[in-house]
């Protein structure tokens, strides 16, 4: 399985792939294919990583400038990320998480937030102080990984894209 930068070629796959794989979710609220679209198109789609296998788009990753307390400092937010419901639990999105983080460090990033599962992103470094507040959510859903200076505390904003 290669893990590489999304081209002009993935976009309409990127697509399918992430409508398909929160179609089913309880969470989801259908939005998230147009949010990739709609970062894209902003020019806040700091990173956008693929799974391919055999000419076939597996899994997809994306990574945008978030704000904590109105300021962006280096951090960036995870998401939205989605592997093809066929092929979930076999490590390929940890493979994408983890290689985005890479180039986050290499871009000199200060961290990286999301929200999500615990028991998904724990496994793959990320974790919860309480610290970092996302309108009223559970602070255990607020997950970061820091790469530089101390871990932070405020309110994360992800991108306008995000915002329906
Ligand atoms: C979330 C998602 C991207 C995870 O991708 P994946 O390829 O299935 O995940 P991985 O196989 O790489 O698993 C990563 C780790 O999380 C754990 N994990 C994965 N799915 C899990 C689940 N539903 N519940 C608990 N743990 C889970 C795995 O055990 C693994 O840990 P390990 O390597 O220590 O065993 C995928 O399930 C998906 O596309 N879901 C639908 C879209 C979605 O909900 N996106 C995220 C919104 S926050």
């Amino acid at each position: 399985m290669l893990i590489r930068d999304e081209t002009l070629d993935d976009i309409d796959a990127i697509h399918d792939l992430t409508s398909t794989a929160f179609k089913p979710m309880p969470y989801s609220n259908g939005t998230e294919a147009e949010i990739v679209r709609r970062l894209r198109a902003a020019g806040d789609l700091t990173i956008s990583l693929v799974a391919e296998q055999d000419g076939e788009i597996l899994g997809h990753i994306a990574f945008s400038p978030v704000t904590i307390d109105g300021a962006h400092a280096g951090w960036f937010g995870l998401g939205p990320i989605s592997v093809k419901p066929e092929r979930q639990r076999q490590g390929i999105g940890k493979a994408l998480i983890v290689r985005g983080a890479e180039l986050l460090k290499d871009m000199g990033a200060s961290g990286c937030a999301l929200i999500g599962n615990p028991h998904i992103y724990g496994r793959v470094g990320f974790s919860s102080d309480g610290q970092l507040k996302y309108l009223d959510l559970d602070t255990r859903l607020v997950q970061r990984i820091v790469f530089r200076g101390s871990p932070p505390s405020g309110t994360l904003q992800f991108a306008p894209a995000f915002e329906s």
